[in-house]
């Protein structure tokens, strides 16, 4: 029945329908907590296709680092929920056995760079060894070539090989953060996640370790998935856009899309915050705090704090279609 709607598909749109890299539907990951259940991710789905850059948007607390660390089924002792289907190449994994997806998926098909990990880099190790240990583990390689691989993935970095020698102390912040993705890098996956990758570093900084991942992706063919709260900066990477609020995703479109237009009231409350140079306009704050995770209301999620809310918002608003190609989760585009 599946197939037959498929085959449908093609016909009417003429594309080429080969499952995309990742694929995440109705994801939901829930925390036990002591004052209840915080519900983190609730209900996510996208698709990323190979060779693409998703930015995940979104204030502190949203779900952010809690989405990456479902679809990489990193999860604390505290799970309340972990349900959903997370395809790769078209394969759900989510009924695999912990072994199986240590063994098939994890840094081998999908690593991740995690919030803050140029600061948790190992003192006593030297940084060759930090970046060659991925292949021992998870390739079973020796440590000779592991630290081959691992130099070509430093060169990849933009960084001189000699630093393979050297201990994180040894390094500024940039080196560091460049190690952490050449670590992320060495075992050659096809989906590399960063969590706030730049978000401690100077802006000139910023930009270069943008350049370095803009590189690797035309050259290597890699997708990301980049998490922040610097919209500026994920402009520079990013080819699709995800807006999240409260644990949801409430607008998704291509980066041309969005970035000149954003349409979820929240998204353009978002851009509105971002200081321009040059600019004699005040900046626009959004009035409020995000709701509680525990409970959140029923409707939309943003009404409390939206400007244009009407009465239709104490309802859930569903995904909707937009211009044939976006995605809001908003009422005024119905
Ligand atoms: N292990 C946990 N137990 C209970 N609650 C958690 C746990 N991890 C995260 N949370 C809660 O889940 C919500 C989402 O957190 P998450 O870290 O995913 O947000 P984020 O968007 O990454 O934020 P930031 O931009 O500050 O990194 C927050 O309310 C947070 O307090
Ligand atoms: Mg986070």
């Amino acid at each position: 029945m599946r197939e037959k709607t498929e085959v449908q598909n093609k016909a009417e749109t003429g594309l080429e329908l080969t499952s995309p890299l990742l694929r995440v539907e109705d994801l939901r990951l829930y925390f036990r907590t002591t004052q209840g259940v915080v519900q983190a991710v609730d209900r996510i789905s996208f698709a990323l296709e190979r060779n693409q850059a998703l930015a995940i948007l979104g204030e502190s607390g949203c779900g952010k680092t809690s989405l990456a660390r479902a679809i990489l089924r990193l999860l604390p002792r505290n799970v309340h929920t972990y349900t959903g289907r997370i395809e790769i190449d078209g394969v759900d994994v989510m009924p695999w056995s912990e072994e199986r997806f240590r063994r098939e998926v994890r840094w081998t098909k999908i690593s991740m760079v995690s919030q803050a990990a140029m600061n948790s880099l190992n003192p006593v190790l030297r940084v060759g060894d930090q970046i060659a240990e991925p292949l021992i583990i998870h390739k079973n390689m020796d440590r000779k070539s592991a630290w081959a691989r691992a130099r070509e993935a430093v060169q990849l970095v933009g960084v001189p090989v000699d630093f393979l020698q050297r201990y994180a102390f040894e390094l500024s912040g940039g080196m560091r953060q460049r190690a952490v993705i050449a670590m992320a890098l060495v075992t050659n996956p096809d989906l590399i996640i960063l969590d706030e990758p730049t978000s401690a570093l100077d802006v000139l900084t910023q930009a270069n370790i943008m350049n370095v991942l803009k590189n690797i992706k035309k050259d290597l063919q890699k997708s990301y998935i980049l998490i922040t709260h610097d919209i500026a900066t994920s402009s520079e990477l990013a080819d699709q856009v995800a807006i999240m609020y409260a644990g949801q995703i409430v607008e998704w479109g291509s980066a041309e899309d969005f970035y000149p237009n954003p349409l979820h009231p929240y998204s353009q409350k978002l851009m509105a915050s971002v200081p321009r140079l040059r600019e004699d306009r005040p900046l626009d704050f959004i009035a409020g705090r995000p709701p509680s995770l525990i409970n959140p209301p029923p409707g939309c999620r943003f009404a409390a704090r939206c400007p244009a809310k009407f009465a239709q918002c104490e309802h859930e608003p569903p995904m909707i279609e937009v211009e044939g190609r976006r995605l809001v989760k908003c009422w005024l585009y119905r």
